[in-house]
Parts: structure tokens; sequence; C-alpha cells
């Protein structure tokens, strides 16, 4: 049974979350965003795999991990740990700007997805030129739907 996904946009500050999710929703680059863009609901029979999929925006602002020295990685294990057990949450890599940049960066990615076996994919795209926006999403859903690894470790909780 196919359930309600959610993708939640998380990255240092000024990386681009909240214009990724308007470039999506407006499917032009918006030129001023707030801080965190409204949770959306795309509904199912616009998605490509027909599950509601909810995409949730984190403000770099309101990142207390940052302000108590957490890494995005540490940040994500504990938000696995809130759980009564141990969930492995797929991850999408994206690497944004890609129009400021000649060069790919597959060459820096590739270390950190062998590093985090929970990276399921990596994409670099662009809010501005409108690059690989709705593939990113496409992707991040099917990570979750269909996940490369197991996403349930059945170890309890300490
Ligand atoms: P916080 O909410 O502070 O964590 O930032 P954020 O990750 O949501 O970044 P935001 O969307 O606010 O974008 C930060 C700046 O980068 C803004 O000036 C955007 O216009 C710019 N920006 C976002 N995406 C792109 C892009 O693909 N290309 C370029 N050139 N600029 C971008
Ligand atoms: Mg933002």
């Amino acid at each position: 049974m196919k359930k309600d996904v959610r993708i939640l946009l998380v990255g240092e500050p000024r990386v681009g979350k909240t214009s990724l999710i308007m470039s999506l929703v407006s499917e032009e680059f918006p030129e001023e965003v707030p801080p965190r863009a409204e949770e959306i609901t795309i509904p199912a029979d616009v998605t490509p795999e027909r599950v509601p999929t909810h995409i949730v925006d984190y403000s770099g602002k309101d990142y207390t991990v940052y302000k108590i020295g957490l890494s995005i990685p540490l940040f994500l294990k504990l938000l696995t740990f809130s759980f009564g057990v141990v969930f492995r949450l797929p991850l999408i890599l994206v690497g944004n700007k890609s129009d400021l940049v000649e060069y790919s960066s597959m060459e820096t990615i590739l270390p950190i997805m062998n590093q985090y076996t929970e990276i399921e994919t990596c994409v670099e795209c662009s809010a501005k030129n409108l690059k690989n926006i709705s593939e990113l999403f496409y992707y991040a859903q099917k990570a979750v739907l269909h996940p490369t690894g197991p996403l349930y470790c059945p170890e309890e909780k300490e």
C-alpha cells in the first residue's frame, strides 16, 4: 500500500532550498523568497508515482543544529532516532546553482556518496534555470517508494 511521501529539504543556509520549492511550484525562478516556504502538497494524480507528496522546507535561520554545532548527517541521525525504532531515511544529495559553474561537481560528490549509504542518488540542478527541478523531486519520491536499501532496521532504540 502506498502512503504519502514527505520530502524535507535540509541544507546549509542560502543554498537555495526555498527557491527550489518555489521554482517547482511556479515553474519560474522567484527573485525573492521568504526564509521558509509554506508546506505544499502535490496531489497524487499529478505526481509520476501517483502518491500524494508533501514538500517541507527548512530554513537555515531556524537551525538550532547549527547553533549547537551539529553537522547535517548527525542531525539526520538524531531525526531518525525520534521514532521508536530506527528508520533509515533515504537521502538525495542535491547540488543546486549549477548555472553558476562550468564544471560538474560529480568528482566531489562520489566520495560523499560512498561514505553515506543512505544517499540513494545525487542530482545537479538549478532553481534559476529550472534545470532538473521536477526530476529532483521525482528522485526523492522514488527513493521513498522504491529504495535500493532497507528502510527499516529492527533494532530497538536504547
Ligand atoms: P535559508 O532559508 O536561509 O536556509 O536559505 P535557502 O537554502 O532557502 O536559500 P534561498 O532559496 O533563500 O536562496 C538563497 C539565495 O540563492 C537567493 O538569493 C536565491 O535567489 C539564490 N539562488 C537560489 N537558487 C539559485 C540557483 O539555482 N542559481 C542561482 N544563481 N542562485 C540561486
Ligand atoms: Mg529558505
